[in-house]
Parts: C-alpha cells; structure tokens; sequence
C-alpha cells in the first residue's frame, strides 16, 4: 500500500478535489482521472514534450510533475489555453496560427507544440537573445524580434515525429507578430 494524498488541483479555471498516490504523474492525472485526453503521453520520460501544459504561466513536462506538487498552482492544458487572457475565446493565437500555417500533420505532438509555444512567448527576459529586448516600461519582450533560428531553439524539447517543424516554426512567429516569418 502506497501513501495517498487528498488534493485540490485547480485547472483550467476548476477545482478538483482527488485522491491519488501520492507517485501519480500530473499527465496521469488529467488523462486517467479527469479524462483531459488533450495532452499526449508520448515518452513518459520528458524527451518528447507531448505531455507539456502550463503550471503558474510556465511549461512544464506534464510527465515529469508529480501531481501532489502541483497543489495550490494554476494548470492549463490544451482545453484551457482558449480561455487564457490573451486567448481569444474560440480558439488562442498560437492555435490559430498553427492552422493557418499547417504546424501539424497527424496532431499527436500539437497539443504539447502549442502551450510550449505559449510558454516560449511568455517567457519575457529571462534568458532571451540580446536582440529581444525587454520593454523596460512594460516588462514585456519584444517577442516580435524573434528569428526562426530562436524559435527552433526555443521548441527544441518538443519532438515531431510527422516532421512537421517548417509550418511549426512558421506559426510561433506569426504567434509572435514577428515580421518576415521564414520561407518554406
Ligand atoms: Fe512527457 Fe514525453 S510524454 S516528455
Ligand atoms: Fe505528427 Fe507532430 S504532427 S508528431
């Protein structure tokens, strides 16, 4: 018999109240108990990103988060991401732009593609290259200067077995109202 917690996980925007082992993955969570199928279990390990949602704003690999740790933080998964502030309702920006700019093909690692794409868009100053400087005002990166080359830096823990990364590159840069999106 393994230790077991009550909890309350609070995501996207609801409260769950649960009893887990206490050993349970947050990705276990939302697809086993929640029936959260959105997010994708492809490694189980945090090499391929399918599993990635957003804790607190950041992304996180979903696989690698023991659910008891993510008590008292705000989750948002691939059902949520609409309902974010900036997210337009229907569907957020980054879903938007994937569409437009076919950054999928089979979907499996999309889901995961997406909140680390609005992970990357969120992550203002911390670490970002010279060129994206930070509106000292505002506290808010000029995410428009990013390049291809970043962005594929940036999404490299977010594996595509379809090959997909041309369309996906693409649509983080529309994303991020960057002028002169790559060719393809
Ligand atoms: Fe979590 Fe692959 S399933 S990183
Ligand atoms: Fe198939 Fe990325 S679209 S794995």
């Amino acid at each position: 018999h393994s230790p077991s917690s009550d909890i309350i996980l609070r995501i996207n925007g609801t409260s769950h109240s649960l009893t887990i082992d206490n050993r349970t993955t947050l990705l276990d969570v939302l697809r086993e108990r929640l029936g959260l199928t959105g997010t994708k279990k492809g490694c189980d390990h945090g090499q391929c990103g399918a599993c990635t949602v957003l804790v607190d704003g950041e992304r996180v690999n979903s696989c690698l988060m023991f659910a008891v740790t993510a008590e008292e933080r705000e989750i948002v998964s691939i059902e949520g991401v609409a309902a974010l502030p900036d997210g337009g309702g229907e569907l957020h920006p980054v879903q938007r732009a994937f569409l437009d700019h076919d950054g999928l093909q089979c979907g499996y690692c999309t889901p995961g593609q997406i909140c680390s794409a609005i992970g990357a868009l969120g992550e203002a100053g911390r670490g970002w290259p010279s060129h994206v400087t930070e509106d000292t005002a505002t506290g808010v990166a000029d995410a428009s200067a990013l390049d291809a080359r970043e962005v594929r830096e940036r999404m490299s823990g977010n594996l595509c077995r379809c090959g997909a990364y041309n369309g996906i590159v693409e649509a983080v840069l529309e994303a991020a109202g960057a002028q002169g999106a790559q060719d393809t």
